[in-house]
């Protein structure tokens, strides 16, 4: 039986709600969000039912990033009286699966999480595990894992060391093949004259050297996923022969001419806009349309630099060295140092500050970074960075005091009812 967290201050929506679900689920409610997340942490339930104004505030959004941040696997059902758009907004920013009003019937509430779960059961408990807190990572993992549900190819761009091979492992473990192999294939190491016989495979004496029959990664991951990385590099005739097993789901071992089933899905990655090297005539045009139905995008370090303190408590876990912490001084060298080498770099780093630091706290000397080196912000290029965080977070907070009023909420901090639109849309948009 799954397992159903509910916190709300309302304990007749949790007496008649504990009614409706108990045949259903194991059910545990809490009245305020210190108990809530007490219940969460011990019984690690499948789905959280939370009220987004606990105590007349707005707690339930605070409850929810916590929950998120520390079990993203959860579902967050957020519930609430109030059907305001702004708020919904705010709780999918945060990491909310999904909405529901509490005078709606019951039944759409059961119906969304039967949904949830059920595309959530395709994820088996061992995934590779991964951080996600800012905006655009956590956009990119919903974009992945609407991706992993359906069967189309999948194109990833992304800096290197930004997890391109982290998300196509995702999107492989959340897909209904992740039973089967997921094989990676960096396309810079093969041969070109190599390429049909590393794809396809050979029969023995198929030509010299070839002593004994050999499967190719094509059967190797057949069921599975095929990861193409570095693919700028795959060579004019190995994108002639993927397109033929793309378009004919056939192909031959080098030396024979038994057909054999190409059943693999194929994510590809790659450091340049794919579009960009079909107009400069070094990509097939029509190979792109066949691979990029998703386009995703790992943003670099500089771009998510919420993810930064997360990631290295995260390595630090790791490493086993969860009892390390980065001093304050620390913690300022890392989110303003520009890594150029994006995640990958900040894992030696901190893989080799905790190994030398004696104690439990990581200092400076520790990092061996020099934050003059790294600096990569301009002094206004931070500011205007900051300003537009605080912008949004403080209008956020304003609007969900009245109620997503636009109108009083621009009274009330005052600024033009316009400005503040203005602001809405583009916040959408850049959503
Ligand atoms: N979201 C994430 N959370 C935690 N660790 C991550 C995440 N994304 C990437 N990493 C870690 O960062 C490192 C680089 O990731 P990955 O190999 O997927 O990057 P890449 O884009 O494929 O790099 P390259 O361009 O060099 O091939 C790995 O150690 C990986 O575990
Ligand atoms: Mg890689």
């Amino acid at each position: 039986m799954k397992t159903l967290v509910m916190i709300d201050d309302d304990s007749f929506f949790l007496e008649q709600y504990t009614d409706y679900f108990k045949s259903l689920y194991k059910v545990y409610t809490a009245s305020d969000s210190g108990r809530g997340m007490a219940l969460v942490k011990k019984y690690k339930p499948d789905v959280v039912l939370l009220d987004i104004r606990l105590k007349g505030d707005n707690e339930g959004l605070d409850t929810l990033r916590e929950i998120k941040q520390t079990f993203p696997e959860i579902i967050c059902i957020m519930v609430t009286n109030l059907d305001s758009h702004s708020i919904y907004m705010e709780a999918l920013n945060r990491g909310a699966d999904d909405f529901f009003i509490k005078s709606d019937n019951v039944d759409i509430l059961q119906e969304k999480i039967t949904c949830l779960l059920e595309s959530h059961k395709r994820l088996p408990a061992a995934q590779t595990p991964f951080v996600a807190v800012s905006d655009k990572t956590r956009k990119l993992f919903k974009l992945a894992a609407t991706a992993s549900r359906s069967v189309s190819n999948v194109v990833i761009y992304g800096e290197t060391g930004t997890g391109k091979e982290v998300v196509a492992r995702f999107i492989h473990e959340n897909s209904n093949r992740s039973d089967k192999p997921f094989v990676a294939v960096n396309c810079a190491a093969i041969q070109d004259g190599l390429f049909e016989s590393a794809f396809f495979g050979h029969e023995k004496g198929s030509f010299t050297g070839a002593i004994k029959q050999h499967k190719g990664f094509l059967e190797e991951a057949h069921g599975g996923t095929l990861f193409l990385d570095e693919l700028e590099d795959l060579s004019p005739r190995g994108q002639g022969a993927l397109l033929r097993v793309i378009q004919e789901k056939t192909f031959e071992r080098v030396g024979s001419t038994t057909s054999l089933t190409a059943d693999v899905r194929f994510i590809v990655a790659l450091k340049t806009d794919l579009r960009q090297l079909v107009d400069q005539g070094r990509f097939r045009e029509d190979l792109y349309y066949r691979l990029a139905v998703f386009t995703l995008q790992t943003p670099p370090l500089r771009e998510r630099r919420e993810d930064i303190l997360p990631l290295i408590r995260f390595y630090l876990k790791e490493l086993n060295a969860g009892n390390k912490q980065l001093s304050k001084s620390s913690e300022n060298i890392v989110l303003s140092y520009a890594w150029k080498g994006n995640l990958r770099e900040l894992r030696n780093v901190i893989e080799r500050a905790a190994h030398m630091a004696p104690g439990s706290m990581i200092h400076p000397q520790h990092l061996s970074l020099n934050a003059s080196d790294g600096f990569s912000e301009s002094y206004k290029e931070a500011r205007e960075r900051h300003l537009q965080e605080f912008r949004e977070k403080y209008y956020s907070e304003a609007l969900l005091r009245n109620n997503g009023n636009v109108s009083k909420t621009a009274e009330e901090i005052g600024v033009s009812r316009q400005t503040l639109q203005n602001f809405l849309a583009g916040l959408k948009s850049s959503k």
